[in-house]
Order: C-alpha cells, then sequence, then structure tokens
C-alpha cells in the first residue's frame, strides 16, 4: 500500500511541514487571508500576534510594567492559553474580545521588542507546525520563526486602507473607534515593529510582497493561494 505523502513524510518524521509565513503590519489583513488560505488548504493556522497579546493581557491584569523585561518574560513563559475554534482562552476565561482592544495591541508592540519575551514565545509558535500544512501570521514568521518556509508572503497595505478596516473590525466588535487617532497609532505602531533591533518587521529576503491596499480579501486570499500552486513542495 502506498501512502500519501503528508502521511508518509509524517510518519518517517524527516521532513517538517510546509508553512505558508504571512508577515506585515498591522491591520493589513494578514489574520483574516491567513484563516482563510488555512481553510481552503485544510492547513492549521498560528495567529502569532495573538501570543503577544495574550502576554500583553497578563501583563496589564498582574499590574506588571511592561518594560520589566523579566517580568513580562515570566508572564509569556507561563501563559496558560488555549486557542479553540473562534475564542481564545486565558487561564480558562474567554479574553477573545479583551485581546482585539487597541490598547492592547499597543501594549504587545511595547513589550514585543523584549528578546527574552520572543524567545519565551518560540518554541510555542514552532509546536504549531504539524501536517499537512501551518499558515502562520505575524511580523517574523519568514524571518526567524520559520525561516525555511517554502513561501513567505509580505502583505502591505497602505495606513490609510488598514485604519478604514480596523475601524470597521473594531465597530463591529462593538468598540469605539475614530479613524484619524487609528491612523496615528498605526503610524507608531508600524515604526516601533520597523525599527526595534530583535526580530524587526522586515520582509524576509525570499518573501514575494502583495499589495492589498486595491484588493478584496477573496482576491488577497487567491492571490496567495496562486503562489503556492506555483511552489513545489518538496
Ligand atoms: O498582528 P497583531 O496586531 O495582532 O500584533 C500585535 C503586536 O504584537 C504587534 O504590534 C507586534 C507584536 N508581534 C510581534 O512582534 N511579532 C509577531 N510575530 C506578531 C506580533
Amino acid at each position: 500500500m502506498t501512502l500519501p505523502d503528508s502521511v508518509r513524510s509524517h510518519a518517517s518524521g524527516v521532513m517538517p511541514a510546509p508553512v505558508i509565513a504571512i508577515d506585515g503590519p498591522t491591520a493589513s489583513g494578514k489574520g483574516t487571508v491567513a484563516h482563510r488560505v488555512a481553510a481552503r488548504l485544510g492547513w492549521s493556522v498560528l495567529d502569532s500576534g495573538a501570543l503577544y497579546r495574550l502576554t500583553a493581557l497578563a501583563v496589564m491584569r498582574a499590574g506588571i510594567d511592561p518594560d520589566n523585561v523579566s517580568a513580562v518574560a515570566h508572564q509569556a513563559e507561563c501563559l496558560d492559553v488555549v486557542f479553540e475554534t473562534g475564542r481564545t482562552l486565558l487561564a480558562g476565561a474567554d479574553v477573545s474580545a479583551d485581546i482585539r482592544q487597541e490598547v492592547i495591541g499597543n501594549l504587545a508592540s511595547r513589550i514585543a521588542p523584549h528578546a527574552p519575551v520572543r524567545q519565551a514565545l518560540l518554541e510555542r509558535q514552532r509546536a504549531f507546525r504539524l501536517w499537512p500544512g501551518l499558515v502562520a501570521d505575524g511580523r517574523d514568521m519568514g524571518t526567524v520563526v520559520f525561516p525555511d518556509a517554502p513561501l513567505k508572503v509580505f502583505l502591505v497595505a497602505d495606513v490609510q486602507a488598514r485604519a478604514e478596516r480596523r475601524c470597521k473590525q473594531l465597530k463591529e466588535k462593538g468598540f469605539s473607534a475614530n479613524l484619524e487617532s487609528l491612523m496615528e497609532d498605526m503610524r507608531v505602531r508600524d515604526e516601533r515593529d520597523r525599527s526595534r533591533a530583535v526580530a524587526p518587521l522586515v520582509p524576509a529576503p525570499d518573501a514575494l510582497t502583495i499589495d492589498s491596499s486595491n484588493l478584496g480579501i477573496d482576491e488577497t486570499v487567491d492571490a496567495v493561494l496562486d503562489l503556492w500552486s506555483k511552489r513545489r513542495f518538496p
């Protein structure tokens, strides 16, 4: 009997599962695109930003100073998190909505430059790499976490388009949102994510850039799937 490649490779333990890495700035649409690409391929998905947001929420709730690197890293190491379809639990409580608040996104961006925090979250992220494949979205998926990913996409969109999307998302979730202040927050966050010394937001040398400013979600998903269909894996 001939086993399918995926099962054979998995069983032999020789070949790591394929990864599509989707990196990009905040609100570039990478989360939605990653979920839809994963659904189309029947793969799992890693929202790495959620781990930074969960750490930020744990830090805030524990009243820890975000500049206290070792205390923040300790929170990241001890993160008691469960990802379920459609909801995320922190220490058993549903925090899916809490981690989407802008204040938590901004705090996540403040603690993300700490190297020990990134180190504490590294293996947790790599553990998501299972057959038949993983779509991983974040800032450093293609550069640090999965440098051997067979497809790396850098998803960009201009700040106006991103702020409009985020504004809509927040309002749909029942939060208040102001376009001008969102654009300003995004500029600050992008600059901090890009200029940090550890794992900055930069495309991997072998990443392919997709500009989604004028693309709908379906078109962006199709563009990523098209790139994947042209890859020969393994
Ligand atoms: O993708 P997001 O907006 O949920 O991410 C929130 C913050 O977490 C982002 O501003 C920077 C940080 N982050 C990171 O440093 N590395 C990642 N791979 C994902 C997120």
